[in-house]
């Protein structure tokens, strides 16, 4: 039996910031978001989440999840006295406890069901995740003796010269026989440099501690300051990005594209650089995005084009060309081998196969047929002041240039709105709008006033 414990009481004072620092977010997903999904395979019976600094805030963001048990820990008195929070709560509780520090958001689900593995087949009261770092600062220092047992962790800031030497690191990361814990934890003492109680002085007086180090020291990556929170990110990008490229994406200049977990491409898409993906897009077969585009939960069919344009949570079938310098907003649906062009912002619209609203255009609560032409410039005026009215346009359709469409109204199909119009009645099939005043031509003006 399994419970996983995440440590996400704490303020995260070095990182100087409002949010706690567990909420930070990391490629699209908050640091203990990443830390709990790290365990998600291992199936758990229970999963605890000690929280205490804006404790409202962090269990509303991860109540969502669902299945979590929050621990309040008042006031946060280190990461030992974090974990003796759980004392009442696992009372009769005869499993194993893994101890997630909610700040090390970069472990493989794989390491992590090593350690446990490890822990189960040798017997060990404890086993910790280590890691061999080039620059060990800040991290505990792990002491094995020659039987390879873990005899102490000492905190950088306790050690002597001499112990920093050692590169052997904690991870933050341990597999504990909760029972073997449960009679320890009470046990703990602030006697070190910042008078907290340490979950790591709880290796020392267990009988049996050992320790798995980590392949790849990324993975330990503890977040405590912004310069990791960017170091992680680089590293996640370069994850994401190694993985797509592995299932046929092509990345003009990787570095300077960003992903988040929730995008999925198909063939051959080829991304350009200054692109950035968020939320949860999904990419189809041929498609070019950038250079210069943002798109955040933006569905495309395959062979779209999106340059220098920013498109977010919007719809767009297959052949369709975006940009440049176009902004489709939510709610925005393009159909089949349309085409969004310069300066054009379309929001929570349907614009039917083979339409082009190409230059200068604001479409807003719209309904396009097929075929339609939009002339540059023609703005859907959908607002009163008070609320938001609809326009349709039938198939075939076209506007002039410089046209206002005052919503509600309704064009039918094969409709031609004259250049500079501003229509506020509905237009029948096939006939032609005018909505202007007649020009006037006054001969030798200039004659006159000159
Ligand atoms: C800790 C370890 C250190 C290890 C490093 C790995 C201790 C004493 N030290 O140091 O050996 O190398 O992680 O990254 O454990 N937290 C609480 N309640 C508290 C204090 C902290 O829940 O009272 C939580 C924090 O929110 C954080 C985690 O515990 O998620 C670790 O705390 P942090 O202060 O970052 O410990 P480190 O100094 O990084
Ligand atoms: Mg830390």
């Amino acid at each position: 039996m399994l419970a996983v414990a995440v440590l996400a009481a704490g303020k995260g004072t070095r990182m100087k910031s409002a949010l706690p620092k567990v909420l930070q977010p990391l490629a699209g997903a908050t640091l203990v978001e990443r830390v709990l999904a790290s365990a998600r395979n291992l199936q758990p019976e229970r999963r605890l989440l000690i929280v205490g600094h804006q404790a409202e805030r962090v269990e509303q963001t991860l109540s969502a999840l669902g299945g979590l048990e929050f621990v309040l820990q008042q006031p946060q008195n280190g990461t030992g006295h974090a974990v003796q929070q759980l004392l009442p709560v696992l009372q009769g509780f005869a499993g194993e406890l893994l101890v997630l520090n909610g700040d090390v958001p970069l472990l493989r689900p794989e390491t992590i069901e090593a350690l446990v593995h490890g822990h189960r087949s040798s017997g060990a009261d404890v086993t910790l995740l280590t890691a061999r770092l080039a620059d060990p600062t800040g991290y505990g220092r792990v002491f094995v003796d020659q039987q390879g047992q873990v005899t102490a962790i000492v905190e950088h800031r306790d050690c002597s010269d001499e112990q920093r030497r050692n590169d052997l690191t904690n991870a933050g990361i341990y597999c504990f026989n909760w029972t073997a814990l449960a009679s320890v934890l009470p046990k703990l003492s602030t006697d070190n440099d910042q008078g907290e109680l340490y979950l790591t002085d709880t290796v020392a007086m267990l009988p049996k501690a050992m320790h798995v180090e980590v392949g790849d020291s990324d993975e330990v990556n503890g977040i405590n300051n912004r310069n990791q929170l960017a170091q992680c990110e680089t590293l996640l990008q370069e994850r994401l990005r190694d993985h797509w490229m592995a299932e046929g994406v092509t990345f003009v200049d990787p570095a300077s594209c960003t992903l988040s977990e929730g995008c999925q491409f198909g063939r051959d898409v080829v991304i350009e650089p200054q692109t950035h993906l968020r939320g949860a897009c999904s990419i189809g077969d041929n498609c070019r995005l950038g250079p210069g585009s943002l798109l955040e939960d933006a569905i495309l069919g395959s062979d779209v084009t999106v340059l220098h344009s920013v498109v977010r949570e919007a719809k767009v079938g297959n052949g369709v060309a975006i940009g440049p310098f176009a902004h489709l907003r939510p709610a925005a649906e393009i159909g089949d081998d349309c085409r969004i062009g310069n300066f054009v912002e379309v929001k929570k619209s349907q614009i039917g196969q083979g339409s082009k609203v190409n230059h200068l255009s604001y479409i807003g609560d719209a309904e396009l047929g097929s075929d339609v032409n939009i002339g540059a410039g023609t703005i859907t005026a959908n607002y009163d002041g008070v609320r938001k009215h609809r326009t349709v346009i039938g198939n075939s359709s076209k506007t002039g240039a410089n046209c206002v469409l005052v919503a509600p109204v309704s064009l039918g199909s094969q409709v031609t709105i004259a250049a500079g119009s501003t229509i506020t009645k509905d237009v029948t099939d096939g006939a032609l709008a005018i909505g202007r005043s007649r020009q006037a031509n006054k001969p030798g003006w200039a004659d006159r006033t000159g």
